[in-house]
């Protein structure tokens, strides 16, 4: 692994969930592996999962991490190549990068789409500008289209909660208040539909369509009840129109989940990757069902990144 950054830099995915199961259940047993390392953690925009639960992989391997707020805690940053840069910016990215590679072992970075730019956001234009200037590997803590360390963490969360050999697990649409990214729902897509042992379905209303080069074919249901009909695992998220880019079509609240979605799945376990809008996307009666696994899932964010960083470090 040069890089972490989508299912493809993965590799083998079931070596690597493998490991992220050994790893968690002896998860300070490879302290060796992060001695006299340094992990930097740059962020564009606000977390609290990805921040917190990369301090703590990074700790639980015997390495530091430092945490920059772009912009918040350093100088404003630009980012077009060739800019004149007498406005508000004060420091290139080229610069920036270049030198935060010198403090650390592993970048990680969370950058965020525009959802006005299509071809900018897809184009992975500010990512791509990071890879290029880090001279250390590069892990996307959230990137323009993808969320990999989430669905990394959520497969872990599958495979540990799974009771039969094969399972169904269903991706719905949510409502919500504002329009959000389809990096999520994308990098979900993009892990779920590779897993040999599970079969995925994708439910949301029309005209809110991915990228097909995530969904890679996997059968989509517009019929939610439908959907969720025998499923095992379902994976709620709200995004905004891939093809009417970055706008909200509908705010259906029919599609936000309660246990009567439920009734016809196969008892399922509830995901999300949090922060969730109680009310508005999922009921409260999910969330505190026990068949919510949403706090496991957080968890498991440790092990996620943990995995990718002993692969990055070792
Ligand atoms: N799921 C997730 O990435 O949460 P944060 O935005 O809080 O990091």
């Amino acid at each position: 692994m040069k890089n972490f950054t989508s299912f493809a830099d993965a590799g083998d995915y079931k070596a690597l969930l493998q490991q992220a199961l050994e790893i968690k259940a002896n998860p300070y047993g490879y302290q060796h592996i992060g001695r006299n390392k340094t992990v930097g953690l740059i962020f564009f925009n606000p977390s609290l999962r990805t921040r917190l639960s990369s301090v703590k992989a990074a700790y639980n391997l015997g390495a530091q991490a430092w945490v920059l707020n772009a912009g918040a805690d350093s100088w404003t940053l630009e980012m077009a190549d060739g800019a004149v840069m007498n406005g508000g910016t004060q420091e290139h990215i080229k610069e920036a990068i270049a030198v935060m590679s010198q403090y650390c072992d592993v970048l990680g970075v969370r950058t965020f789409p525009t959802l006005k730019d299509r071809e900018a956001d897809y184009s992975e234009e500010v990512f791509n500008k990071i890879l290029k200037y880090a001279t250390v590997p590069v892990v996307s803590l959230e990137s323009a289209t993808l969320h990999p360390l989430q669905s990394f963490a959520d497969l872990i969360t599958v495979a540990e909660h799974k009771q039969k050999e094969r399972v169904k697990v269903v991706l719905t649409w949510a409502p919500h208040v504002r329009a959000l990214p389809q990096c999520v729902p994308n990098s979900f897509c993009d892990w779920f539909s590779e897993v040999d042992w599970v079969d995925f379905v994708i439910t949301h209303p029309e005209g809110y369509e991915l990228d097909p080069k995530f969904t890679k074919g996997a059968r989509i249901e517009y019929d939610q009840k439908k959907a969720l009909e025998g499923a095992d695992f379902v994976q709620a998220k709200n995004w905004s129109s891939y093809q009417d880019y970055g706008q909200v079509l509908s705010n259906d609240p029919s599609w936000m989940l309660t246990p009567e979605h439920m009734a016809g799945t196969n008892n399922a376990k509830f995901l999300h990757c949090l922060p969730v809008r109680r009310n508005v996307e999922v009921s409260d009666a999910i969330l505190d069902s026990p068949n919510s696994l949403v706090i496991q899932e957080a968890g498991n964010r440790v092990f996620s990144m943990q995995t990718v960083l002993h692969e990055l470090l070792k």
